[in-house]
């Protein structure tokens, strides 16, 4: 059995550096809608962008129980750092490194590890959602090129001021009837002529993570440009969102740390009726329930990570843990708010934007309605699919 306190001294390396380069800046990240040049740099410079892309190409090569400590770190400090980092490693430089030609992982896996590439993964459209297969973005090929032409939406890591390259679903079976068998996936950089940004959307939380619209209007990539095989491109994102949601889990467990040692402060400093918060039965007891069940959520996370490294199937486990720990976060959250009371609810206090960043992780990579799609149909199936 993993022995998780292993990892400890890690966790404190990790979690001195976020504390250093990225919490000090989380207000004016939320406040003004933007991750400042100097916060991408430390970041980078730390590596996190390549933790788990190979030391060949730059990376830091870790394992997912690390790299989700890193998540969940930085989500602790800053729920817009912590949630780019997650899209980075799970959703970009994993299925690279799982599916891409020799060719692509040279081209592309060197700028994603050290950073100066952000990756974004297009699958959502305005009429696939939940219902991810209903892709109506098309791909024609025109002799050695594909034709895209198509909109996506609440896509993430869409910051214009960095350059980007994304991972898009794309119809290219004509046929209505091949379903989610005529999807690709195709690679294609932002400065791509007919690539264009739309509406930045103008969300409740994570607002320094940029989200956006995406419009393709004959844009043209080549033939070459499709990640794994052709007209399986719906599977690729399926497995590369088993990976996203083992961090979308762990930047839940770091936003319900952040507001969980926030409470315990808050219970020991803040005096009412004489004697300090803490020694009140009522406050103890929620911060008991809320520590118990962040530790449970984290366990969750590191188990369903520690599947993926050992190689066993963990789409189960990672929904799992995305559901639970998502949950948890926003519970615990609210929690934080309420022992508070008027100051949690001040918008110059950090646990109103913990609050707001943590309701993400019950919705994006797929809702938890959808993970407990996901776990009941693999268990009542009796059978694992994947
Ligand atoms: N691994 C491998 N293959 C998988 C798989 C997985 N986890 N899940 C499904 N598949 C395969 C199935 O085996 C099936 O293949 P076969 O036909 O060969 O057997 C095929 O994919 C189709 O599967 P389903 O029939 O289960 O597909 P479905 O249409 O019923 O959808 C779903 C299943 C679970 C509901 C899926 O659509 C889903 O996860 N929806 C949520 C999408 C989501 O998470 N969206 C968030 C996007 S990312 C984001 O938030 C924005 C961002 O910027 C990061």
């Amino acid at each position: 059995m993993l022995d998780y306190s292993s990892y400890d001294e890690f966790r404190e390396e990790i979690r001195a550096k976020a504390d250093e380069i990225v919490a000090p800046h989380a207000a004016a990240i939320d406040a003004e809608d933007h991750i400042p040049d100097g916060v991408m740099k430390a970041v980078a410079q730390e590596g996190w962008f390549g933790a788990t892309a190979p030391e060949a190409y730059g990376g830091l090569a870790w394992d997912t129980v690390r790299y989700s400590i890193m998540v969940e770190e930085v989500s602790r400090a800053s729920g817009s750092v912590g949630v780019m980092l997650a899209v980075q490693g799970s959703l970009i430089v994993y299925p690279l490194q799982k599916y891409g030609t020799p060719e692509q992982v040279e081209h592309y896996m060197p700028g994603f590890a050290s950073g100066e590439v952000l990756g974004s993964f297009a699958l959502t459209e305005p009429g696939a959602g939940s219902d991810a297969g209903n892709t109506k973005t098309t791909a024609v090929l025109d002799g050695e090129e594909w034709v895209i032409n198509g909109q996506k939406c609440f896509i993430t890591n869409t910051k214009r001021d960095w350059p980007g390259i994304c991972f898009a679903t794309v119809r290219t079976d004509p046929d209505p009837s091949a379903g989610v068998r005529g999807v690709s996936s195709l690679v294609v950089p932002a400065e791509t002529p007919g690539f264009n940004y739309g509406r930045k959307e103008n969300k409740m939380g994570l607002h320094g993570s940029d989200t956006s619209e995406i419009f393709f209007e004959d844009c043209r990539v080549p033939k070459d440009s499709v990640l794994g095989e052709l007209n399986e491109g719906f599977k690729l994102f399926m497995v590369a969102l088993d990976a996203g949601r083992i961090s979308i889990g762990a930047m839940a467990v770091g936003l319900g740390q952040a507001a969980l040692d926030l409470a315990i402060k808050h219970a020991e400093t803040r005096h009412q009726f004489g004697k300090p918060l803490g020694v009140q039965q009522a406050i103890q007891w929620k911060i008991a329930e809320m520590a118990t069940k962040v530790r449970a959520a984290r366990f969750l996370v590191y188990s369903a990570a520690a599947r993926k490294d050992a190689g066993l199937p963990y789409t189960t486990e990672a929904a799992m843990a995305k559901y639970y720990a998502a949950e948890v976060g926003r519970l615990v959250a609210s929690d934080a708010v309420q022992i508070h009371g008027g100051l949690g609810y001040d918008k110059s206090y950090p646990l109103e934007r913990i609050y707001r960043d943590v309701k993400l992780d019950e919705i994006g990579e797929g809702t938890s309605e959808i993970q407990k799609i996901v776990i009941g149909r693999n268990l009542i199936n009796l059978k694992r699919k994947t």
